[in-house]
């Protein structure tokens, strides 16, 4: 079983397939999946600014293409010393797939670790439960 910081370090190593030319910010991101397996994502941009997809979308389209549905844990590293939190649209798509036992694992660049669950960073989210 992979520890946080374990996860954060393939985080970093996602970090590597960044396509982002024009912020020049690269992201990283590490899913792990309930059976055990890392699938990584970075950033992807295009030169139509709005398409551009996150790390952690990235690594969820990967997976859940792929037949993945039970999820434990996402690191996440970007181009910064401070950690790099998920952006909006990010929460609400992992929210999709990931219940309140799923751990949103931060790293900063001084290899710190901070620890969030899903309500902490969505509460009162929007769920397929409300459609009808
Ligand atoms: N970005 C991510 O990939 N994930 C985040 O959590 C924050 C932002 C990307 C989108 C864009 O390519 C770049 O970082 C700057 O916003």
């Amino acid at each position: 079983m992979m520890n946080h910081n374990e996860l954060a370090q393939k985080a970093r190593e996602a970090q590597l397939g960044s396509y982002s030319p024009y912020s020049k910010f690269r992201v990283g991101a590490a899913l792990l999946t309930g059976d055990g397996e890392v699938v990584l994502g970075s950033n992807v941009e295009n030169a139509s600014y709005g398409l551009t997809i996150c790390a952690e979308r990235t690594a969820f389209v990967k997976a859940v293409s792929a037949g993945k549905k039970k999820f434990k844990a996402i690191a996440v590293v970007g181009d910064m010393d401070d950690f790099c939190t998920p952006c909006g649209a990010c929460r609400q798509f992992m929210a999709e797939f990931c219940g309140n036992d799923f751990e949103i694992v931060l790293i900063n660049s001084k290899n710190e670790i901070k620890v969030f669950s899903m309500d902490e960073l969505l509460p009162h989210s929007f769920g397929g439960e409300q459609l009808r």
